[in-house]
């Protein structure tokens, strides 16, 4: 898809090549008012620490599958209560979801793949909430699977832009390692989600997240049933177009 961003893109992309979360979020915040964060619920709280001390109320959303652990739901409640932020969570649409579950039954995807069910309860909820926005921020890190070894600093979002809109996508934690959210995490006292205390690492939906044990890449307690190599979900899909 071909899509226009409202300045110089290829310059601000030689401008970010390589550098931290800092830098990054300062021009994505420069350049735009009208834009949020992509909340987790996992280690990616490091990235609304650093944006809640660049802008005030800074605009987060997280998607609320329904089927997060008690302790995420407890964590994103922590997490509203803690920064300077104006916190969205947002629902799957009911109609979609009924048909599926009352079809399928409750665990389609261990049987279907997760496609369908990602469909419905997080991608159409970031499709609708993307339409409102110039551009969004996420905590993706080249090192946090193999689809992600290319990611761009800033990019155009070819998934969700459309015609006559341009969506751009800034990913602050880009070049950092998972190692260095941790220490940034440590040293400021970011509260983080009490799984990361039971081996999980990557942190998604209950049923289709499960700890790793040491030595295992952390995208292998993500969907563990299905093909290892390339595991999105939809939200970054054009990962695998790479
Ligand atoms: S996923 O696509 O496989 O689920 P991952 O868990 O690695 O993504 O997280 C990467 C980034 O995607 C997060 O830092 C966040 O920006 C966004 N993201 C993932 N899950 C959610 C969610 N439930 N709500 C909002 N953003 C999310
Ligand atoms: Fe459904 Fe699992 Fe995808 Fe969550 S991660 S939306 S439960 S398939």
């Amino acid at each position: 898809m071909k899509t226009q961003s409202p300045f110089d893109l290829s310059a601000l992309q030689q401008t970010l090549k390589g550098k931290g979360p800092l830098p990054i979020l300062k021009a994505a915040l420069a350049h735009y008012e009208n834009i949020a964060i992509s909340f987790s619920g996992a280690e990616d709280v490091a990235l609304i620490d650093m944006a809640s001390r660049l802008r005030a109320g800074i605009r987060i959303f997280t998607l609320d599958t329904g089927r997060l652990h008690p302790e995420t739901y407890q964590f994103i409640e922590k997490v509203r209560e803690t920064f300077d932020i104006r916190l969205e969570i947002l629902s799957p649409e009911a109609a979609p979801l009924q048909q599926m579950v009352n079809e399928k039954g409750l665990y389609s995807f261990l049987r279907d793949g997760h496609q369908e069910c990602c469909a419905i309860r997080k991608v159409e909820p970031l499709r609708r909430q993307l339409q409102g926005l110039d551009a969004w921020l996420t905590g993706q890190r080249r090192d946090q699977n193999p689809t992600r070894a290319e990611l761009a600093e800033v990019e155009i979002d070819v998934t969700f832009s459309g015609p006559g809109k341009t969506l751009v996508k800034f990913n602050p934690l880009a070049n950092w390692s998972s190692s260095q959210v941790w220490d940034y995490i440590e040293a400021y006292q970011v509260p983080y989600n009490g799984l990361h205390e039971r081996g999980f690492i990557s942190i998604g939906c209950e049923p289709c997240t499960r700890p790793v044990r040491p030595n295992q890449h952390e995208r292998e307690g993500r969907w563990w049933w299905e093909d290892g190599a390339k595991k999105e979900c939809g939200l970054h899909a054009a990962n695998l177009e790479s």
